[in-house]
């Protein structure tokens, strides 16, 4: 095995002993909930358990083209129009700074937004407009407008499938904040190479993580976990500083 132990301080020391620097992340919700962004599978602060007043038969209809086509007001209702290998939505790490051309949207983004028929863009001013007076936004051709996030039911970025290879090629996996439970981006883990460190972030145990002699748990807040992450390289300072503002 490549780790001297199964600890954050051993990975640490692996990082500068082999001069690693092709680390991927793998990341999902739970690394925007202490921004108060609200996850999807929490059993009660996840965006899911509080759809009932929606009246969803299956709360994930809310993401579902099938169902946007026959009626797109539940998604809609939510006002959701905020703004690495993310599953995430909201625009939060290119705001933290990490540059656009390293982050891969596997879900799409709220950047912008199109006709779910004729595929043509809708512009950003109408977009607030229209929601912020609570209407469902319409396309010259009659087809209902969607941001640019993928709905269950539609197939990922180009984005995605052109980065896809590069998980095995990476020398640290970092998977963090997410339940991996949806496909394809809950196999990007397994795309890692054997012998190559994986570390989960995570409140639990998800996915194959915990499978290879070399996986790390940090089982707890992802703050937290990164924050012993940061102090185990000796980065601390530098971290509070960024995140002191
Ligand atoms: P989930 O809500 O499925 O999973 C979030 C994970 O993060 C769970 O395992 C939580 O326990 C954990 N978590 C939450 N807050 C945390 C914190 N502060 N620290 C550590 N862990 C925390 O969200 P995703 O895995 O991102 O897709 O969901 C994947 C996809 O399902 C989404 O991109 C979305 C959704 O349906 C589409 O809409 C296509």
């Amino acid at each position: 095995s490549v780790l001297e132990a199964r600890s954050m301080e051993a990975v640490a020391k692996y990082i500068k002993q082999n001069d690693v620097k092709r680390i991927v992340l793998m990341v999902g919700a739970g690394i925007s909930t202490s921004a108060g962004i609200p996850d999807f599978r929490s059993p009660d602060t996840g965006l899911y358990a509080n759809l009932a007043f929606l009246d969803l038969e299956e709360p994930e209809d809310v993401f579902d083209i099938t169902f946007f086509r026959e009626n797109p007001k539940p998604f809609y209702a939510l006002g959701m129009l905020l703004k690495h290998f993310t599953q995430n939505i909201d625009c939060l790490e290119r705001q933290a700074g990490v540059p656009g051309e390293m982050i891969v949207e596997a879900h799409g983004s709220f950047a912008s937004q199109r006709c779910i028929e004729c595929k043509t863009p809708y512009p950003d001013e109408e977009m607030h407009k229209m929601v912020d007076q609570g209407k469902v936004p319409r396309c010259g051709c009659g087809g209902y407008v969607k941001p640019d996030i993928v709905f269950f039911g539609e197939a990922l970025p180009s984005s995605f499938f052109e980065n896809r290879s590069l998980p095995a090629a990476a020398d640290l996996c970092i998977v963090m904040g997410t339940s991996l439970s949806v496909q394809p981006f809950a196999s990007l883990p397994s795309l890692v190479s054997d012998g190559v460190p994986r570390v989960l972030i995570n409140m639990q145990k998800v996915g194959g993580m915990g499978s290879r002699p070399d996986d790390v748990l940090l089982l707890g807040d992802c703050d937290a976990g990164v924050r012993k992450f940061a102090k185990a390289m000796g980065w601390e300072e530098e971290l509070e500083a960024l995140w002191g503002g």
